[in-house]
């Protein structure tokens, strides 16, 4: 993204007589009149959203003299460290030629993604009149945790334990909170979450557990609660006796029946070649 250090949108026109008349005189205050009002003070979207960020202040002649900007101050940062804002791409203004006149200067970000949180202040200036700034509106970007994932780990099992692990991705900002449950075995966390981020700037997470191993079906449930969601996501998983693990004589049985399948694919590709072969001397 490119920031430009000018001011970028300049609605210039001819000027007003009447603006070059008015007396700057003592006393009087002439910028009593210009308010910036913006709306909403706090604005929570998800990555991919639009974003209307309001800015409205007394509509002024169509044709004056004036300018409408917006500035970006991070959301850590004190307010001292603004950029800012060049339109194109996808910041566009609501009213791009008739701002001044309509008294709206609302600003549109398209497809929001986590760079574009932070504090945007609008700030306008009319001929004859002092700058005026808005409050501002703070913009928080959320990224969902997708439905987490449960499965078995096969490797760091302990003598009568299994491991299983839940994983979600996708989520923005970290963390998300795991939670475990089952009906009546015990779970013990193997420490906290492994925490990510990705490429893309948004966070995934795994928690592991350990469970005793038990002789009957179980269901386990893993619920992860993120700042996003009004409501905790839930996946369940069945454990089932017969099939944990894959352990020991279990595994080299599965191995067998690989390698079983993979002789009697050779087999049959072999012959048939040969009876291919058998067909064309005939
Ligand atoms: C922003 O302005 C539009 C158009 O004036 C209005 O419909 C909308 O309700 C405003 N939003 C907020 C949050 O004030
Ligand atoms: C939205 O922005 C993302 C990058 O943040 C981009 O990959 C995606 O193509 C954009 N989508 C649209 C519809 O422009
Ligand atoms: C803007 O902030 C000032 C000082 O914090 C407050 O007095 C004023 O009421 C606010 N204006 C709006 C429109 O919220
Ligand atoms: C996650 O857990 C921490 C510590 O218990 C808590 O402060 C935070 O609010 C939780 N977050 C969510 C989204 O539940
Ligand atoms: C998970 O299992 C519980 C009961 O064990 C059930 O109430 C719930 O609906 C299940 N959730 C899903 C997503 O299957």
């Amino acid at each position: 993204m490119v920031w430009s250090c000018s001011l970028n949108l300049l609605l210039l026109a001819g000027f007003l007589p009447k603006a070059f008349m008015e007396p700057h005189a003592p006393g009087r205050k002439t910028d009593a009149d210009l308010h910036v009002l913006q709306s909403p003070p706090s604005l929570v979207l998800t990555k991919g959203d639009q974003a209307i960020l309001n800015c409205s202040f007394p509509a002024g002649d169509p044709n004056g003299k004036g300018a409408v900007s917006w500035n970006r101050f991070s959301l850590e940062e004190d307010r001292s460290s603004g950029r800012a804002i060049s339109l194109g791409g996808h910041f566009s203004l609501a009213y791009p030629r008739t701002s001044l006149g309509k008294g709206d200067g609302s600003l549109i970000i398209s497809n929001i993604s986590w760079e574009d949180a932070g504090i945007y202040v609008c700030k306008v200036w009319l001929w004859g009149k002092e700058e005026k700034e808005g409050n501002g509106t703070r913009l928080v970007v959320y990224g969902h945790p997708n439905q987490p994932e449960i499965y078995l780990q096969v490797q760091g099992q302990k003598e009568g334990t299994i491991v299983l692990a839940c994983r979600t991705f996708g989520f923005h900002p970290a963390p998300v909170n795991f939670s475990w449950h089952s009906s009546d075995l015990s779970i013990t966390a193997l420490g906290p979450a492994e925490l990510w981020k990705s490429e893309s700037g948004d966070f995934q997470s795994i928690h592991y557990v350990a469970i005793p191993c038990s002789s009957t079906w179980k269901t386990f449930t893993c619920s992860v609660r993120h700042v996003s969601l009004v409501e905790p996501l839930s996946s369940n998983y069945t454990y089932d006796p017969g099939e944990h693990g894959l352990s020991g004589n279990q595994l080299m049985e599965y191995l067998n029946i690989i390698k079983i399948c993979l002789v009697l694919g050779l087999l049959m590709s072999i012959t048939l070649t040969v009876g291919k072969r058998c067909k064309k001397r005939k």
